[in-house]
């Protein structure tokens, strides 16, 4: 059994992971409107992650005997004004999530809920890979330029991605 508390602060964490694959869906979109097929790629890819993020949590909860409660998704915004804002939001937002799973990670330890905090410490590595790759994309922009004319090489790399 995994307490209220702790069941409740997960069913939020599934709402956020699938808000995050909201948001990313939406920039993906942003991205296939403005013919940068690679970068669309890449974040709808990055929305399939975040769904799976979600889903573990979900699996979770019903593997401890706890009621999966699912929430309303907020809506995420449609329009940026460059890529470089799009990703400066990506690696902005990541860093809120490993705020939120530290939190997560705290709250196990206060209620000595030790499974919980093993399962989170998959999600502890996870944000440091979604933080870098932010950060990486970002810092690729900004060297190449934040104008759709210098990126291509960068959507035809974001491409790639499996
Ligand atoms: Fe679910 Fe991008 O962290």
């Amino acid at each position: 059994m995994i307490s209220k508390t702790m069941e409740s602060a997960l069913n939020r964490q599934v709402n956020r992971e699938l808000y995050s694959a909201y948001l990313y869906l939406s920039m993906s979109a942003y991205f296939e409107t403005a013919s940068m097929k690679g970068f669309a790629k890449w974040l709808r890819l990055q929305a399939k992650e975040e769904q799976g993020h979600a889903m573990k949590i979900y699996d979770y909860v019903i593997a401890r005997g706890g009621v999966v409660s699912l929430e309303a998704i907020e809506a995420p915004k449609a329009k940026w004004a460059s890529a470089g804002k799009v990703f400066e939001e990506v690696y902005a937002h990541e860093q809120k999530v490993t705020g939120m799973i530290n939190n997560l990670v705290d709250i196990a330890m206060k209620e000595k809920d030790h499974a919980t905090f093993e399962m989170l410490q998959w999600f502890v590595k996870e944000q440091v890979e979604e933080e870098e790759n932010a950060n990486e994309i970002l810092n690729q922009i900004r060297i190449l330029g934040d104008v759709v004319g210098h990126l291509f090489w960068l959507d035809h790399q974001l491409g790639k991605r499996e």
